[in-house]
């Protein structure tokens, strides 16, 4: 019987690339198949490996066997995010992730996944994602929930699949995505060998294996979806003007960043106090704790141990950013205007140690992003409404609230079984024994596009229940990745 996953170790490149005074040197496998009966163009396997481990040297003091294999994904904005190689980060100020992972000893996988807009050509750009056209005209809308993460388990069975012959550790498989792709990575470490999602792979001919991975890296993951909306108004209820940053696109595959300024319509703001009142019951029922295991609650106006503990955490970053002022020093280039550490007065700063945080005038300074309902649009116009679409209907509801509320005749709501598929907290809650130990969680402190209660649910629900969770809200940053790689691969070799 042939075997079309097979991995050809003989048919590689050797390629090199120079990004200003840095250069490395790799042997490349691009355009593999990971599954045998691909729905998408994208759905193809990219495999790097440091040339220098083919020169009789260990980078990192490690058989090529034992090595990490980084698994960075492209997507951003829930749209498909096609596999990358070695170039400059298009969000960033210098060489992307796969180049300095290669530069620092990983081997790295980076697989196309389908995405929201799979089948059609969009001008969207997002966080996260690559630039240039990411989707072909297909006319085929295979990309929908719960497809991106079914393909990034499909890749990571391919490389169990050829484990024997794969350059590389199959057993260290290090997840990385930003915002759409922190999700993503997310949900790979939550969702590891999930049977629920075994039809889809099924579909795609994906291999018979494991899909488990070993460690999870997450910036800003943009998930929780279905409770996202309430989390943005327990935050943001009573700021009522929002300010946003449109991405467009530039004729050379670049972007520039157009300013976007408003105030929420009445009916839009009325909107936000019955969505705050559903947070605390959610809060609530995930039965969260401190380091202490004192109980985490909200009372119903919104406020109470666990609003405080969002709070410990922001001052938390607030006062590693006045001992080192590492981001204005070393990330001057992607830190928000104005947020500098020692011009913020609503910080109250005794001897050197923040001991108190106005909340109010923060998220104020801060500012809200997006409009009720920030996720779940009642038009059902948000891309998050699109992911839940499919090849019949466009886009659907994926929450009660706007279901109830929606603008759209017709509309439907998504399957919960959908939801759940989507959404990692969930399958934490539900002891899934397959997730991942190791996790990594940023969350820039001035990032709105979910709330910060989002990352702080997640992070806490982890170490809740034994996880092994690096968490921490860098100070300044906005919605964005990659921005401390060095860090990221200093964790990740003190877990091999
Ligand atoms: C992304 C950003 C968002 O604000 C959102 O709602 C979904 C995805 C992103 O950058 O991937």
């Amino acid at each position: 019987m042939t075997d079309d996953l097979r991995f050809d170790p003989t048919r590689y490149e050797e390629k090199t690339c120079t990004i200003g005074e840095r250069t490395i040197r790799y042997r490349a496998w691009e355009g593999m198949p990971y599954c045998a009966a691909p729905l998408d163009p994208i759905q193809r396997i990219n495999l790097f490996v440091p040339a220098a481990y083919y020169e009789g040297e260990l980078p990192l003091g490690l058989a090529l066997d034992e090595v990490p294999i980084f698994m960075p994904n492209t997507v951003g904005g829930y749209m498909p995010g096609p596999a990358d190689e070695p170039r400059l980060d298009p969000h960033g100020s210098g060489p992307n992730s796969i180049f300095c992972a290669l530069e620092h000893g990983y081997v790295v996988a980076s697989a196309g996944v389908r995405g929201r807009t799979s089948g059609k050509v969009t001008t969207e750009f997002f966080e996260g994602s690559v630039g240039g056209t990411v989707s072909e005209a297909t006319g085929r809308k295979v990309g929908r929930a719960p497809a991106f993460i079914v393909d990034y388990k499909a890749a990571i069975r391919w490389l169990r699949h050829n484990a024997d012959v794969i350059p590389g550790c199959t057993e260290r498989i290090v997840t990385n995505g930003t915002s759409a792709g922190g999700a993503l990575s997310a949900l790979a470490g939550a969702t590891g060998n999930v049977a629920d999602y075994e039809p889809y792979l099924r579909l795609i001919g994906a291999a018979d294996e494991r899909d488990d991975v070993f460690a999870a890296s997450c910036y800003c993951p943009i998930h929780n979806l279905e409770n996202a909306d309430a989390a943005y108004e327990w935050l943001f209820c009573g700021h009522d003007d929002w300010h946003r940053t449109k991405h467009q696109r530039t004729p050379d595959g670049g972007f520039i960043r157009v300013p976007d300024d408003g105030v929420m319509r009445a009916e839009q703001a009325a909107l936000s106090p019955l969505l705050k009142a559903l947070f605390p019951a959610y809060v609530n029922g995930l039965s969260l704790g401190d380091e202490d295991d004192s109980p985490l609650t909200l009372d119903a106006d919104g406020s109470g141990s666990f609003a405080d503990w969002v709070k410990r955490w922001v001052i938390a970053s607030a006062q590693r950013e006045l001992d080192t002022h590492d981001n204005e020093l070393n990330r001057a280039w992607l830190l928000v205007d104005g947020s500098q550490i020692d011009r913020q007065d609503y910080l109250r700063i005794v001897d050197g140690k923040v001991v108190d945080l106005d909340w109010d005038a923060f998220v104020s300074k801060i500012t809200r992003m997006k409009a009720t309902p920030a996720f779940d649009a009642l038009d059902l116009g948000s891309p998050e409404n699109e992911e839940f679409g499919d090849e019949t209907v466009d886009g659907r509801h994926f929450s009660a609230f706007s279901f109830e509320h929606s603008a759209v005749p017709g509309a439907e709501l998504a399957d919960p079984a959908m939801v759940r598929l989507m959404n990692p907290v969930t399958h934490i809650l539900e002891d899934n024994p397959g997730a991942t130990k190791h996790w990594r969680i940023r969350h820039g402190s001035f990032d709105r596009d979910t709330s910060l209660a989002i990352p702080v649910i997640l992070a806490t629900l982890l170490k809740n229940r034994g996880f092994d969770v690096d968490f921490a809200l860098p100070w300044g940053l906005p919605h964005s990745g990659d921005y401390d790689l060095p860090e990221l691969f200093t964790w990740i070799d003190g877990l091999c």
